[in-house]
């Protein structure tokens, strides 16, 4: 039976998962909920998840019928707090078995000279780590899960990442790997550093990190080629004047160089993708959006969201800025499912 573009491309919500009462989470950082979709692919239960970014705790709370993702400020809220809040209120007390997020990352990026230690944002990741020992004393949680850029192991970072290891260790045994998204069937060169924490009081030592579970890279073709134009913004457009997907659209192409299509495929600015290649890092850092293969305009956020692995039927909320921001950010769904399922081989 032949489909239509829009059922190849856009078919059931029944992508999405149904609701578990598997292991029960806290997800900190939620963002778009990347990461979150994997673990409940895989059978666990968000109990509860924060962002301060309402467009992102407002794109979670639309995918994930059930689960409430709330607008909070993790940095003004402490461990106690966000316990009260995540676990005893809705009567859960003791019963949380994990903890996972990735804390924001622009202190540790590539970009950002100064010193490590005393920059702000990185304070976040000591609140993870705060968060994660006051979990594991309440709710003797068996493990967290933390996602970061690979750039936390450079050298100008090293006093900072053994500080946090050490913290990260007083009640867990941890495990770290890099794990580059192509190897998990991702169409995107994407690296990021993981440290999985395991309760001090359980046997990890038989803990491994999924091996890769693709022989070959899923190129931009197989993920984006055939798909429809999408709608460029303008003033007052939102998703109803999207017509095949919500998140179909992209920002004028305004520049000259989109006249002749001719791009570098390498380097920082108005990169083109290549059709018979994994997409490299969807990092959209002042919405620099990769260029589409054809090189006439930029990606669309859908087209990213294929990149990074999401269901067709997944949905952004927010400005197109905002949804630039969730989409760049997200752990690719399938890499955060295979992590699910090396934990629960081990704990559950
Ligand atoms: C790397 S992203 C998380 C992406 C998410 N794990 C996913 O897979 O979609 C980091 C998130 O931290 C959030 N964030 C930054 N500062 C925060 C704060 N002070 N309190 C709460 N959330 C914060 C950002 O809004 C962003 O969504």
């Amino acid at each position: 039976m032949n489909m239509n573009v829009s059922e190849k491309f856009f078919s059931a919500s029944s992508e999405l998962p149904s609701e578990s009462a598997g292991p029960k989470l806290v997800s900190l950082f939620c963002g778009a909920g990347g990461l979150d979709l994997g673990f409940i692919n895989s059978g666990f239960d968000v109990v509860y998840a924060a962002d301060y970014d309402l467009s992102a705790v407002q794109t979670y709370n639309r995918n994930h019928a059930g689960k409430r993702a709330n607008q909070i400020d993790l940095l003004e809220t402490s461990a106690a707090e966000l316990y009260q809040q995540a676990v005893i209120a809705p009567g859960l007390d003791g019963h949380i078995d994990g903890v996972i997020g990735g804390p924001p990352c622009q202190g540790f990026s590539r970009g950002n000279t100064g010193r490590c230690f005393s920059d702000p944002r990185n304070q976040l990741a000591v609140k993870y780590a705060e968060i994660v020992n006051y979990f594991f004393e309440h709710s003797k949680i068996k493990f967290f899960l933390f996602e970061n850029v690979p750039e936390i192991l450079a050298s100008k970072n090293t006093e900072f990442l053994s500080m946090l290891r050490e913290k990260l260790s007083e009640n867990f045994i941890i495990h770290e790997k890099e794990i580059n998204a192509a190897n998990f069937g991702v169409p995107q060169q994407r690296h990021r550093y993981f440290i999985a924490g395991v309760s001090k009081h359980i046997d990890s030592t038989s803990f491994k990190f999924p091996e890769p579970t693709a022989l070959t890279h899923k190129t931009v073709r197989e993920a984006i080629h055939g798909l429809p134009e999408p709608i460029y913004y303008k003033k007052g457009c939102g998703e109803n004047d999207i017509p095949f997907h919500p998140n179909h659209w992209t920002m004028q192409p305004k520049s000259k160089r989109f006249l002749t299509g001719e791009m570098p495929t390498g380097g920082r600015s108005f990169i083109k993708l290549e059709w018979g290649k994994p997409s490299r890092t969807v990092a959209y850092g002042n919405r620099e959006i990769h260029v589409h293969p054809e090189g006439h305009r930029r990606l669309s956020i859908y087209e990213a969201m294929q990149l990074q692995g999401f269901p067709k039927s997944y949905r952004l909320c927010g400005s197109l800025s905002a949804q630039v921001k969730q989409v760049s950010n997200a752990v690719p769904p399938p890499v955060a499912t295979a992590l699910a399922e090396s934990l629960k081989d081990l704990l559950f």
